[in-house]
C-alpha cells in the first residue's frame, strides 16, 4: 500500500524527515510513534501530497505519487491532527460538502453520510453546528469525513489526543471494525496502549529518523525484555546490589527502572533483602521501549 524510500522533508536547514524508508502492506495497521517534533505529521502530510517531499520516492497503491497524485488522493482518507471541520456547516453538511472534493454525486454522498452518521453514532446530532459538539464527537466526525470517499488507506494523525477514556475506546472500536473490513490504516499516537492495541507493526521515529521498527511484542522483547522492576527511593545498598548484578537499569534519582527480563527470582531477592516496600514487578510495555529509546528529556 505504501512504499517510502529515502523520504525526506527539509524546512531550511532542519530535516524534519531525514531519509526514512518504510513500507505498509494491505490490511495492516501501521503506527508511527515518536516524541513531539519527531516528524510524524510531516511524514503523513507527504503521503497525501499536502506537503511536497524534498527528496526520496513515494509509492502508494503501486503508483508513484509524483505522477499520480490525483488518483492516489482519491483512494486515501485522512484524519488530520487538528479538527479542521467547517464551523459554518452542520455535522451532516460537513460530510456532504467534503464528498464534493471527490466528485461524489449528491445522492450518493447523502447515502454515505447516512451510513457514516450511524457508524459514528451521531445521527441524533446531524443538524448540530460544529461548535456545539464535544471533543469526542468532533473526532468521530473527522473520522467519518475521512471515510466519505470509501478509501483503501486510512491515515489517522493522533486520532484520540485529548479524549476521555470512553471516547478513546469508542474510537478504537471503530478503527478495529474498519480493520476487520480489510482497510489499511496508518496511525500516529502518543498513547502507547493505543499503539499496542491497534498496530500490527510500528516504527518509533525521533528527529526525523527511524529508531526501530517491528511488532509491538517484538519491540518490547528486543529492547526492554518481558518484565520491569521499579524501585521507589532506592537506598545505597540496593543500588550496589543492582550494579553488581550487571542487570541493565536506568537511574532516575528517586526511582530505579530495572530491565530484569524473566526476573521473578531477582525481584524476590531485591524485595526481601533491600526494599520491603516501594518495589514493584510489572510486565514491560511499549511505553518502556519508547522512553528507553527516545530518552526522558523534553524535546521542544
Ligand atoms: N511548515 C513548517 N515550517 C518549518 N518547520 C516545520 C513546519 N512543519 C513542521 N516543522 C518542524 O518539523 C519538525 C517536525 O514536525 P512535525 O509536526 O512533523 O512533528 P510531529 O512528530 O508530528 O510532532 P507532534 O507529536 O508534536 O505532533 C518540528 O521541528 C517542526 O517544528
Ligand atoms: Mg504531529
Amino acid at each position: 500500500m505504501i512504499v517510502a524510500t529515502s523520504l525526506r522533508k527539509a524546512f531550511g536547514k532542519l530535516r524534519a524527515v531525514d531519509d526514512i524508508t518504510f513500507s505498509v502492506s494491505p490490511g495492516e495497521c501501521f503506527g508511527i510513534l515518536g516524541p513531539n517534533g519527531a516528524g510524524k505529521t510531516t511524514t503523513i502530510r507527504m503521503l497525501f501530497g499536502f506537503t511536497p517531499k524534498s527528496a526520496g520516492r513515494l509509492q502508494l497503491f503501486g503508483l508513484d505519487i509524483d505522477q499520480h497524485l490525483r488518483q492516489v488522493k482519491a483512494r486515501i482518507g485522512v484524519c488530520p491532527q487538528e479538527n479542521n471541520l467547517d464551523p459554518d456547516l452542520s455535522v451532516r453538511q460537513n460530510l456532504e460538502m467534503y464528498a464534493r472534493y471527490f466528485d461524489i454525486p449528491p445522492p450518493l454522498a447523502r447515502r454515505r453520510a447516512d451510513q457514516l452518521l450511524s457508524f459514528i453514532a451521531l445521527e441524533h446530532r446531524q443538524n448540530a453546528r460544529i461548535g456545539e459538539l464535544s471533543g469526542g464527537m468532533l473526532r468521530r466526525l473527522v473520522l467519518a469525513r475521512a471515510l466519505i470517499n470509501e478509501p483503501e488507506l486510512l491515515i489517522l494523525d493522533e486520532p484520540t489526543t485529548g479524549l476521555d477514556p470512553q471516547s478513546r475506546h469508542q474510537l478504537w472500536n471503530r478503527v478495529e471494525a474498519l480493520k476487520a473490513r480489510g482497510l489499511t490504516v496508518l496511525l500516529t499516537t502518543h498513547y502507547m496502549d493505543e499503539a499496542a492495541r491497534l498496530c500490527d507493526r510500528l516504527m518509533i521515529v525521533d528527529q526525523g529518523k527511524i529508531l526501530v521498527e517491528g511488532t509491538p511484542l517484538q519491540l518490547i522483547h528486543d529492547h526492554v525484555g518481558a518484565e520491569i522492576i521499579e524501585v521507589a527511593s532506592p537506598n545505597a545498598d540496593l543500588r550496589a546490589f543492582v550494579d553488581r548484578s550487571g542487570t541493565p537499569y536506568e537511574d532516575l534519582g528517586h526511582r530505579l527502572i530495572i530491565y530484569a527480563s524473566g526476573g521473578a527470582e531477582y525481584y524476590h531477592t531485591l524485595s526481601r533483602e533491600f526494599c520491603q516496600s516501594g518495589c514493584m514487578l510489572r510486565p514491560a510495555t511499549l511505553e518502556d521501549v519508547f522512553l528507553r529509546l527516545t530518552g526522558r528529556e523534553l524535546r521542544e
